[in-house]
């Protein structure tokens, strides 16, 4: 399986993101409950593959529920999906665009499903293109790119975002290293990003997240690249948290700071980060690592799952259909979207 989350024979396949690197386990999901599940404990994650996940969440809430007879129940469903985490828009999104097909069947809602799926693929390759020319202008060649979380194909069907621009920086040959970020507390960089940036055969060093503003003003990377999970209209970014101290960190070391991000993360209902509901995961995954307790027991955690980076502090946010420089005073009203580009793979 070469997608993280695709839908064969009447289910839902995804990898499940919490046994990598170790395991490669696919689940196999053909109800509503084990995906809502799946989604809460990150076993998929990441803004656009939740956005499928919750568009074939809908899917099977149609499989299992029928829309006309069981409508109350189909409906509770759904909403179980869309509420299973928050911030991330896509999540919602991919919901609303399955569940406008309803009233057409269940093979409607598979196809608004599939199609949002292809959608995203496509993006992921059009913005890891747009994203690679960008940081050669801000940056020259090779680089030495910095990133938080993971961003790739795990967490975009396939390809990714922030990471999708290393991968094409690299197969271009003008990568000198990619640094990721543990991500602390539960280790999508650690865990993820490494998987994915050995499979694709780049250079990287993994780095403790607290080290990251002092190599940044070392001058150890050239860029920082991160995804997002949601961009309100002001252009104000939501994304893993940790991505607020890194912006702040470059800023300071003069390094740019780039957002990597498809359209379907940009929420034009959202005017601010205000706006935004941030996820508070609870203390257990602070005070255990793995599964093993670091902490006495009883011990209270802060634990909000992403922050928020305001658009002063960064340098462009990169989606598949343009580039938007803030540091030339550029705004997502002023820049609107224009074509894809095609992707570098045809
Ligand atoms: O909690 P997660 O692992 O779902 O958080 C993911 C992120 O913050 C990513 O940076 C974001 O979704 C962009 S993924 C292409």
């Amino acid at each position: 399986m070469t997608r993280t989350i695709d839908w064969t024979d009447g289910a839902v396949e995804l990898i499940d993101q919490t046994q990598l690197p170790h395991h490669e386990v696919v689940l196999r999901i053909e109800e509503v409950p084990p995906l809502v599940d799946a989604i809460s404990r990150l076993a998929v994650r990441g803004a656009p593959a939740l956005g499928v996940a919750g568009a074939f969440g809908v899917v099977l809430a149609a499989q299992n529920h029928d829309p006309v007879s069981a409508r109350a129940d189909f409906d509770a469903a759904v909403a179980s999906v869309r509420g299973a985490r928050p911030t991330a828009v896509n999540l919602a999104r991919g919901v609303d665009l399955a569940l406008a097909r309803v009233d057409d069947g269940v093979e409607a809602v598979l196809a608004a499903a599939l199609e949002l799926r292809d959608d995203e693929i496509t993006a992921s390759w059009s913005m890891s293109a747009y994203g690679a020319d960008l940081v050669t202008e801000l940056a020259g060649r090779p680089v030495r790119a910095m990133t938080i979380c993971n961003t790739g194909g795990l967490a975009a069907v396939e390809r990714g975002t922030a990471l999708g621009v290393i991968q094409e920086l690299h197969e271009r040959g003008d990568l000198t290293e990619a640094l990721p970020l543990e991500t602390r507390p539960l280790l999508q960089g650690g865990r993820l990003s490494t998987w994915e940036l050995a499979r694709m055969g780049a250079p990287h060093r993994l780095v403790v997240d607290s080290a990251a503003p002092f190599l940044l003003s070392l001058g150890r990377a050239d860029v920082v690249l991160v995804g997002a999970d949601r961009i309100a209209r002001d252009g104000t970014t939501a994304n893993k948290i940790g991505t607020f101290s890194l912006a702040l960190a470059a800023r300071h070391a003069g390094v740019p700071f780039v957002v990597v991000a498809p359209e379907s993360t940009v929420d034009p209902a959202t005017g601010s980060g205000d706006e935004i509901e941030i996820e508070d995961r609870g203390p257990t995954e602070v005070v255990h690592v793995q599964g093993v307790a670091i902490a006495p027991p009883d011990t209270e955690a802060i634990n909000p799952a992403f922050d928020l980076t305001a658009p002063e502090l960064i340098t462009a946010v990169v989606t598949d259909r343009r580039v938007v420089r803030f540091d030339r005073g550029e705004s997502l009203a002023s820049i609107p979207p224009g074509e894809r580009r095609a992707p570098s793979r045809v």
